[in-house]
């Protein structure tokens, strides 16, 4: 048996198992039988969460890149590495293979260090979904540059204050982004942060939508004619198991954004190993992941884990209604993917368009489903499961965050029976706990509390970049000795674990704990539904009050709301319980979201408690236009 490819639910409870009890022997041999190694590692784990401090495999010498790339050469050099898809249709895909792939990162490599970036340099990568946004990733990689990439949706705003925090060097960006049928002016956006931004030297500019921009003279280069004159090798930089390799932004319940950073050898070790298991990837298969590189989903999954398994990896550059809302699965269907991992969010959106954009495409190559980001509601499970994956292709609902670097519970897919809403089991070597208010460890099955890890695992983020402080406060002071997730999470009566979001999101009515996503869940079961949020609101008696925001389906029907509210509320009585019951419900056209698809319940809750003096920054949202209309029906 090899632990490093997990076959059936008996194997997976042996390699969990082990996985607990010998911990360095299972991750050393992990590590010792597919990974390129330039040294092998003095100690395999040493960590004290008091400081806390983890370091993995260290000692060892290494580069990622020879582990995503070079070391594919000789068996896979023509085989397709990245898919690129563009957002028109019309245009054509562009494959890159490994052979490709290994030039297109060298010479890239080498415009960085003519460019005077070097081993511990930050460089902010602010790009859309092409090409270029996965290969400079990849070339700070080779020469041991950080990257840091941003979102190219953030505002400047909030791009100033990430390349600020971690003083970058270099931002590398393009003349403009291509999303849907509009443009955006993404160089526009980088010239007003760097305002701002002090230890900028320069910023490479690649050539995407032939924009007529400004190019500041001195500062800004166009990328093409450097990399033309560049040399197709590139000696990789030698890095230390624990070198910085990314820092990645995060936003935190307060303050600044929090630089999460990333460490080299534990990260590619574990991201590789639960890419195979997770999406069981075979060597034919062409895997996508409809993320952005932007968020840590596509750092992981889209480009460090599948490229380290030699994965065929698709990036997609447009969104999911563009022409229309078949988009995603006429390109299914074009590219025959074999895997498809989304978010919750994008699956409720494609739902509420009906069948005719779904039943027209052949999704016969679809092997495995994947949700990732927020708990998935139950109708949105059984959507997906019956339309997208025809209930033979299993549904990993993977539970893990920018913290965990990694997929940390989740389905083995042909191996766990999956159930919907659940993220079922702990990927070997993950050891959840369960804890009371009180700090205790809740034992035993069928039973809820806030989500903590009680043992290092490889691909955890190391700190917060400049601030350790904040780190130690955040993850490892509210529960001795365990990193705290921020999440709630119940336990079934099988060992099944089911998240049900995020501590701070927990309301309390009179004295009940009421978990918002189980409510959502059942509000969501009403067929005129498409979508929810609750949020509390303080109250005389209660201490706080459930307020719901809904959306309803565009079906051309008129309905009677006062109905369709008495409604929802026997829904909820019948599933939850009389005390989950609404005592306002708001419908809405909009809800607001993050780029991520989160839905940002502290705007919602100030409105819901009509404290609309201070809502706060509202420009990171996807639709910050909505809250306007949310305010408006609320008054
Ligand atoms: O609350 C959990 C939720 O998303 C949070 C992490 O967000 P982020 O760092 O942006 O990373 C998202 C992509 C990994 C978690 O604390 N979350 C993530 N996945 C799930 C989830 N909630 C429920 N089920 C999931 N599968």
């Amino acid at each position: 048996m090899s632990n490093y490819h997990i076959k059936n639910l008996e194997e997976y409870f042996q390699v969990y198992r082990k996985s607990v009890r010998n911990p360095e022997n299972f991750w050393e041999e992990i590590a010792e039988e597919h990974f390129l190694w330039r040294k092998r590692w003095d100690k395999v784990l040493d960590w004290d969460f008091t400081k806390p401090e983890v370091k993995w495999f260290e000692g060892a010498k290494l580069n990622i890149t020879e582990n995503c790339i070079d070391r594919h050469l000789v068996t896979r050099g023509n085989k397709t590495a990245i898919l690129f898809e563009p957002n028109n249709p019309e245009e054509e895909a562009q494959h890159i293979t490994y052979n490709d792939l290994y030039k297109r990162v060298n010479k890239f490599a080498n415009v960085l260090k003519s460019k005077g970036i070097k081993k511990g340099d930050r460089v902010c990568i602010y790009l859309p979904m092409i090409p270029e946004l996965a290969i400079s990733v990849l070339a700070c990689a080779r020469i041991g540059a950080i990257h840091s990439v941003v979102f190219a949706g953030f505002s400047s705003n909030a791009l100033a204050t990430r390349i600020n925090d971690s003083e970058c060097k270099m931002v590398i960006t393009s003349d403009g982004s291509y999303r849907g049928n509009k443009t955006i002016d993404l160089k526009g956006i980088v010239d007003e942060a760097l305002r701002e931004c002090p230890t900028i030297e320069n910023v490479l500019v690649a050539k995407r939508i032939n924009a007529n921009i400004q190019m500041k003279v001195g500062r800004d280069i166009w990328l093409q004619p450097l990399l033309n004159e560049a040399s197709e090798d590139c000696e990789a930089e030698v890095m230390d198991a624990e070198d910085p390799l990314f820092i990645l932004y995060t936003s935190g319940s307060t303050g600044k954004p929090k630089g999460m950073l990333h460490t080299t050898a534990g990260y590619m070790v574990y991201t590789a190993y639960t890419f195979k298991n997770v999406f069981q990837y075979k060597e034919n298969d062409v895997y996508w992941c409809t993320a952005d590189i932007g968020w840590i989903t596509g750092h992981s999954y889209i480009v460090y884990g599948p490229l380290a398994n030699g994965a065929t990896t698709v990036m997609f550059e447009g969104v999911p209604s563009y022409p229309d809302y078949g988009r995603f699965w006429e390109i299914v269907e074009k590219h025959k993917i074999n895997q498809f991992y989304t978010a919750p969010t994008a699956i409720r959106a494609l739902a509420k368009e009906g069948l005719s954009h779904v039943d027209n495409h052949d999704l016969s190559s679809l092997k495995i489903l994947g949700t990732v980001g927020e708990p998935i509601n139950e109708e949105a499970w059984h959507w997906y499961d019956d339309n997208i994956g025809k209930r033979k292709s299993p549904i990993v609902d993977t539970w893990w965050q920018t913290e965990t670097g990694g997929i940390m519970i989740t389905p083995i897919p042909f191996s766990t029976p999956t159930k919907p809403t659940y993220a079922t089991l702990p990927f070997p070597g993950i050891q959840p706990a369960l804890m009371d208010a009180e700090g205790s460890e809740i034992k035993g099955n069928q039973v809820e509390g806030r989500l903590c890890i009680k043992f290092p695992w490889p691909s955890m983020a190391r700190t917060i970049w400049g601030n350790h402080q904040r780190y130690k406060d955040t993850y490892f002071s509210s529960f001795e000795n365990k990193y705290f997730t921020g999440d709630g999470a119940l336990r079934d009566e099988v060992g099944y674990y089911r998240i049900t979001g995020r501590v701070d999101d927990v309301i309390i009515v009179s004295g009940h704990n009421l978990g918002t996503a189980p409510i959502e869940d059942a509000i969501n079961e009403h067929p005129a539904v498409a979508e929810s949020a609750i949020v509390g609101f303080p109250h005389d008696i209660k201490g706080n009050a459930l307020y719901g925001y809904v959306i309803l389906k565009d079906t051309g029907e008129s309905r009677n709301q006062e109905n369709v509210r008495k409604e929802i509320n026997q829904i909820i009585t019948e599933q939850i319980g009389p005390i989950a019951k609404l005592d306002k419900i708001q419908f809405t056209q909009g809800l607001p979201k993050t780029r991520s698809g989160k839905i940002m319940r502290r705007i919602l809750r100030k409105i819901a408690s009509k404290d609309i003096s201070n809502l706060g920054d509202t420009s990171t949202l996807l639709n910050p236009e909505v809250v306007q209309g949310i305010i408006d029906e609320a008054l």
